[in-house]
């Protein structure tokens, strides 16, 4: 169905970095599917396994406009069989409002739409059990696949990694990915993690995701000791850019031929090429993980009206 061999580890050289005998290595989760790409499928493939063993009929989720979650649903679960149900912020959408939304009308995900009031309402227990009766039978997948399954699938991507390295980089929404790629590392391996929201608090987001594993506490301060927040690269909050970023996502094209979204990936990368000025990453072998985010991309573009490769 997916083939996760597609996500090959690619060397890059950056001849700033090489002279300093850092090895920049890319874990292209990017290429997994065009679709049910980057983080999306290590996020939904427990989901979906547990609806298959447990005769759920499909997934139930929820979304904003431009959600790339909603679009690996309505991708997955088309690919397995499962019927998808997205629920998505703003009563004045329709299907037809944007690219996202059609992809998955058309992949045979059903939209309800709903009031920004009544979507902050989600995580409120009697509003999840409503839903639950006006869509009996379906398994419920938090917003961005923030759950227990999501985190496991994340932990994967570490395993796949087959090169000896000191630490990865990662871009953070609900932090699901980053939790997962922290319980994957060894003991000497280190977490970056670079939030996209402004004002974001992602060790007790981070905490929130954990709760519900049964881990101990002991482990989760060892691993919370080996985690870094590089808080300062949001760029003005959630999908809001500015002319370097967007320079910087062009140059690193023209440079590498790597794609990068202005969301996720391209804040993730400006971050981790800043921190790795630091002589202290002099002779370390580093990984970007590449979440994917490219769907997007075109409606950006076009928004903002610049070509971006
Ligand atoms: C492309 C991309 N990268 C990174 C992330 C952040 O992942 P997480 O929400 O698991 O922190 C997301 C959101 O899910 C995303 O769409």
């Amino acid at each position: 169905m997916i083939d996760l061999s597609n996500s090959f580890l690619q060397k890059i050289e950056i001849d700033k970095l090489s002279q300093r005998q850092i090895s920049f290595y890319i874990k292209r989760d990017d290429l997994i599917h065009p679709e049910v790409s980057g983080n999306k499928w290590r996020k939904l493939k427990y989901n979906i396994e547990v609806c298959l063993s447990g005769k759920k009929e499909g997934v139930i989720t929820f979304g904003g406009a431009y959600s790339n979650h909603l679009l690996a649903t309505a991708s997955a679960c088309k690919m397995v069989g499962l019927k998808s149900i997205g629920v998505v912020r703003g009563d004045e959408l329709t299907k037809d409002s944007n690219h996202t939304l059609r992809r998955c009308s058309e992949l045979g995900m059903e939209l309800k739409f709903i009031s920004r009031e009544e979507y902050r309402m989600i995580p409120d227990k009697s509003y999840l059990a409503d839903l639950a009766h006006e869509f009996p039978n379906m398994h419920l997948v938090p917003e961005g696949g923030a759950n227990y399954y999501g985190m496991i699938g994340c932990q994967e991507i570490v395993k796949e990694i087959e090169v000896d390295f000191n630490a990865v980089f990662v871009a953070q929404g609900t932090t699901t990915t980053s939790c997962g790629l922290l319980l994957g590392l060894k003991e000497e391996q280190e977490l970056l993690a670079i939030p996209v929201l402004k004002g974001f608090d992602s060790v007790n987001e981070m905490k929130a995701i954990f709760r519900y594993s049964g881990i101990e506490e002991e482990w989760l301060s060892n691993a919370f000791s080996r985690l870094t927040i590089l808080k300062d690269f949001h760029f003005n909050g959630y999908a809001k850019y500015t002319d370097e970023l967007l320079s910087f996502i062009r140059d690193f094209y023209l440079k590498y031929n790597l794609k990068l979204d202005p969301v996720y990936t391209g804040k993730a990368m400006y971050g981790m090429i800043k921190e790795l000025e630091n002589e202290k990453w002099n002779g370390k072998s580093v990984v970007f993980i590449h979440t994917g985010g490219l769907q997007g991309v075109e409606s950006i573009e076009k928004k903002v009206g610049v070509n971006l490769f």
